[in-house]
């Protein structure tokens, strides 16, 4: 059953090409300078959370609200979920009620591919294992604003690659727009489908521009043990970071194990950029959400 009408949706960054990213970046910088007019028409968006989230969900929330939007959460919980409603049934009452933007963060890959004929907006916040298109989109801009190209640059992203989406979606984009992408990671957790270079963390922090750290996703595997010399062996010790290049950057989605995948006291070090990814995080989805009601993507 489908819609007469369908609107634009950002699913995964494969879908996106270099000018629309850099639109995407454009209007954030618009947002960032308070240069936007918020929507004059009432507007509705849902955020339809069933994996836990802290950043995403609030920073969706501050954009729709900095964009003049209304505002509603749904979470699994307290929804029809628990009475066994489809993602597709809920989405399909969400459009019948006049919701024309849902932010969705579910765990099954792709399934949102399923609700693309929906008369609403869908962003994928975060498929399983799949994309994390949005964090994706705010690790880009926060790379383009310290160094305003990605020609060259060698990017090393470390850690669970096997289990991030965060690492799927920036290899895919970060190729596309001229950086080398290499791999630091334990042999366990290599994933057949990201080829580039595979490194050790003392390579990569003496040739990368961009260390992009991720944390071990527990949730998503039942390896014990783990993190028993892990920062010694594959994270960022204060030795390591001393060794980066002077004017290179270290970002990590987050949530962040402190003393982990990196040295607690470097979280918050100058070449640390993990926090303003966050603040940066609020002006690119204000961007997405613009941009997907103004059927620009
Ligand atoms: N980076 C990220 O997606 O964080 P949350 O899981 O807290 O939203």
């Amino acid at each position: 059953m489908t819609s007469v009408l369908s609107r634009p949706h950002l699913l995964s960054m494969q879908q996106l090409t270099n000018e629309q990213i850099f639109h995407l970046f454009q209007l954030a910088d618009q947002m960032k300078n308070n240069l936007y007019l918020p929507v004059e028409r009432q507007t509705f968006a849902a955020n339809v959370f069933l994996e836990p989230s802290t950043r995403t969900k609030m920073s969706f929330q501050v954009a729709e609200t900095r964009l003049g939007l209304e505002t509603m959460n749904l979470d699994g919980e307290s929804s029809s979920f628990t009475k066994g409603e489809s993602l597709y049934d809920t989405l399909k009452t969400l459009e019948s009620i006049g919701v024309e933007v849902a932010v969705v963060r579910q765990s099954e890959v792709g399934l949102l591919d399923q609700c693309k004929d929906l008369n609403l907006s869908l962003i994928n916040a975060g498929d399983g294992c799949g994309e994390h298109p949005t964090q994706s989109l705010l690790d880009l801009y926060t790379i383009h604003e310290h160094f305003q190209h990605f020609e060259g640059l060698h990017v090393a992203i470390a850690g669970d690659l096997k289990h991030s989406r965060v690492a799927r979606s920036n290899a895919h984009a970060l190729r596309k727009l001229g950086a080398e992408v290499s791999f630091v990671t334990k042999p366990e957790w290599q994933d057949p489908t990201l080829t580039d270079r595979y490194i050790t963390m003392d390579e990569a922090v003496h040739e990368c521009d961009v260390l992009m750290l991720l944390r071990i996703q527990h949730e998503r595997h039942t390896d014990s043990g783990e993190e028993l010399g892990y920062l010694e062996n594959y994270g960022l010790t204060k030795e390591r970071e001393a060794m980066m290049h002077p004017n290179a950057i270290i970002l990590h989605p987050a949530p962040v194990n402190r003393g982990v995948e990196i040295d607690s006291d470097l979280v918050e070090s100058p070449k640390s950029r993990i926090f303003r990814q966050m603040t940066n995080g609020v002006t690119i989805r204000m961007a997405i959400i613009e941009a997907l009601l103004k059927g620009e993507l």
